[in-house]
């Protein structure tokens, strides 16, 4: 099983991530995607991915963070794209709910990540809340489908989510969905081809149920998957090795130099 979408480098994880990385060994978790949200959260995601071999990076600057974006961010983004261990570009996206940058300043900065990533041949890494209808405009207008990518952590409507499939990207499966006032979101992934679904965790954020509330890590993706298979009427195997197959497809892991 792959975790699609974690952050190892936030600060929750500095004391103990090698024990985080064995317990995901113990769960049969091989592999970790740790995303970016800022140029310093980037490099520092680069730098685990170097030390070890179970985690790749994703880099990019979270639409939360967009207002610090500048010329130099950019050119630094682009240096680190060419990094053997960089497999996405992402985190980037819209958020509309929070608005901590200005929508005008995210939607800028999230046509320069799409640009890279065409530039780069690496997919997109995607965060969408509240702002559907612009990110299915721009992704379009970008000619994202050209590289692909995963709306990470979907919680979207169906119409969202179909448009997505269509446009030929993933949806990641989160622990939201093993919460129990989730019932439509999943019924809704109940209906969507296992063959476009990744399962992801968002630690130290976000953690699946019977840890809501509590850090979450990477190890814990079991319980979205265990949930997922009851979703679908699958063996939990079934889910693992479909899941898996998706993100080696979608992130072409097999072409990293491991
Ligand atoms: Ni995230």
């Amino acid at each position: 099983m792959i975790d699609s979408h974690a952050h190892l480098d936030s600060k929750e994880f500095d004391q103990d991530l090698n024990q985080i990385l064995e317990r995901c060994q113990e769960k049969n978790v091989r592999f970790v995607i740790s995303c970016g949200t800022d140029l310093s959260s980037s490099q520092k995601n680069l730098d685990l991915s170097k030390q070890n071999p179970m985690i790749f990076a994703a880099i990019g600057v979270h639409p939360h963070e967009t207002y610090l974006m500048d010329e130099n961010t950019i050119e630094k983004l682009k240096k680190l794209s060419k990094e053997m261990r960089v497999i996405a570009i992402g985190e980037t996206g819209l958020d509309y709910y929070y608005n901590f940058s200005l929508p005008e300043v995210q939607r800028k900065a999230f046509r320069v990540h799409i640009r890279l990533a065409r530039e780069r041949g690496l997919p997109l890494v995607i965060h969408c809340r509240n702002s559907e209808e612009d990110l299915i405009k721009i992704l379009k207008e970008e000619k994202a489908s050209e590289v692909g990518g995963v709306i990470h952590c979907f919680s979207g409507r169906k119409e969202t989510a179909l448009a997505c499939l269509e446009f030929g990207f993933y949806l990641g499966v989160s622990g939201m969905i093993t919460f129990k006032n989730t019932k439509d979101l999943s019924a809704l992934f109940s209906e969507l081809p296992m063959e476009r679904l990744l399962v992801e965790t968002d630690s130290p954020y976000l953690a699946p149920h019977p840890y809501r509330g509590k850090r979450n890590e990477p190890s814990y993706v079991v319980h979205t998957a265990l949930k997922l298979a009851e979703l679908k009427n699958l063996t939990l195997e079934k889910v693992e090795n479909q899941t898996t197959e998706n993100v080696e497809n979608l992130f072409q892991l097999n072409k990293v130099n491991k």
